[in-house]
């Protein structure tokens, strides 16, 4: 069997927010305890849309910054960006050359990022799910954390490496290089692992403060939508007090969220910031109104981000550490990443 080992990445790509940290970073944190990890900056997908350079630059250290802030040890695990560990790329040309047309057509964040205009989409955007592949599959990870909206593109790394698996079997047995893999009732001798996405608890997909039906995301224009990591208390609880919701009080059971969107979000940020269900959250709240509710969960949340972002700010004080950590976590992914390659260069042919 492949060694268990947990990779994920965040684009420094603007403002990280509460559903970067809810729905992935909050659990990497957690993963360092049972799991070997690679956390990732993954600078090569942000330039598939145009990102001024020095606003790039700060944007890798302000993301390197909220994963140690957040409590990742980069030195237990490794941390470091994507760019400069040029096998990610490599081997991103590889599955180029094994993913499909057809399946990357089905992808629905390129139909979302590439909008009406897709002529002019760069080719970088379309062909993004096989990098991401790449990231995850040149450490032969077998865990993703992410939230839901990557569930396709880790759906998608599995289709590749099952067909890599399939297409140079004979080869990857040749060599004595492959794993054991169970494949429905058939086990076979593959290269790279069928990675497993961790997508669980109370926020895999927490939605916009401004409309029920939009992930909280970095590129919202309007700032009310999304709380930032980097947000201070009174902007914390102004968002929060400003939050859509509708007029009823709050239901005493989870079944009572269905069809109130705005309702749902807030309860599940709530009981994501508080370790619990959401049955538990309203088992406290059921019947109260948003007027008592709202400032509970601004409490809470000023009390749980508030350290993150002074770490943060301390951090950054200092770039010269930050980049010295990403150095240091570049060349010990570097040492996984190309042995990798020497591998799957040998199994191809080249
Ligand atoms: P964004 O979508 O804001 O640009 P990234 O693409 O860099 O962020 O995603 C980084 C991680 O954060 C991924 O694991 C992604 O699934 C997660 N994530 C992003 N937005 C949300 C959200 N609204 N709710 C939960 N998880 C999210
Ligand atoms: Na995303």
């Amino acid at each position: 069997a492949f060694k268990p080992l947990v990779f994920s990445g965040v684009q420094p790509t603007g403002n990280l927010h509460l559903g970067n940290y809810l729905g992935a970073i909050r659990r990497w944190v957690e993963l360092q305890a049972s799991h070997d990890c690679i956390y990732c900056v993954v600078d090569l997908h942000a330039i598939t849309v145009w990102q001024e350079p020095a606003e790039l630059e700060r944007s890798i250290r302000e993301v390197t910054a909220a994963f140690i802030a957040s409590g990742i040890d980069p030195k237990r695990h490794i941390v470091f960006n994507q760019s400069r560990v040029p096998e990610h790329a490599e081997l991103a040309w590889v599955f180029n050359c094994v993913a499909r047309m057809g399946w990357l057509n089905r992808m629905t964040q390129f139909k979302d990022k590439a909008g009406k205009d897709r002529e002019n989409a760069s080719s970088g955007l379309f062909v993004y799910p096989n990098l991401m592949a790449a990231d995850i599959l040149v450490y032969r990870a077998t865990h993703v954390p992410v939230g839901e909206d990557q569930k396709q593109h880790l759906e998608l790394a599995r289709d590749i490496a099952a067909k890599f698996n399939h297409d140079y079997s004979a080869r990857i047995a040749e060599k004595g290089i492959g794993v054991e893999i169970a494949m429905g009732e058939e086990v076979v001798n593959g290269y790279f692992p069928l990675t497993e996405p961790l997508i669980e608890g109370p926020a895999t997909r927490v939605m916009s403060l401004k409309d029920g039906a939009k992930k909280m995301s970095k590129s919202d224009p309007s700032d009310l939508s999304r709380i930032n990591l980097t947000d201070d208390a009174d902007a914390i609880s102004k968002k929060i007090r400003k939050a859509k919701t509708d007029p009823d009080a709050l239901p005493s059971e989870v079944a009572g969220l269905a069809g109130r969107p705005e309702a749902d979000n807030l309860v599940g940020i709530f009981a994501a910031l508080a370790g619990r269900t959401k049955g538990e959250v309203l088992a406290d709240f059921g019947g109260r109104p948003f007027s008592e509710f709202k400032p509970a969960l601004a409490d809470l949340a000023v009390d749980k981000l508030g350290p993150i972002a002074g770490e943060m700010r301390r951090i950054l004080a200092d770039p010269a550490e930050i980049d010295a950590v990403l150095r240091d976590g570049a060349s010990r992914a570097r040492e996984i990443a190309s042995r990798t390659m020497k591998d799957v260069r040998s199994i191809v042919g080249l």
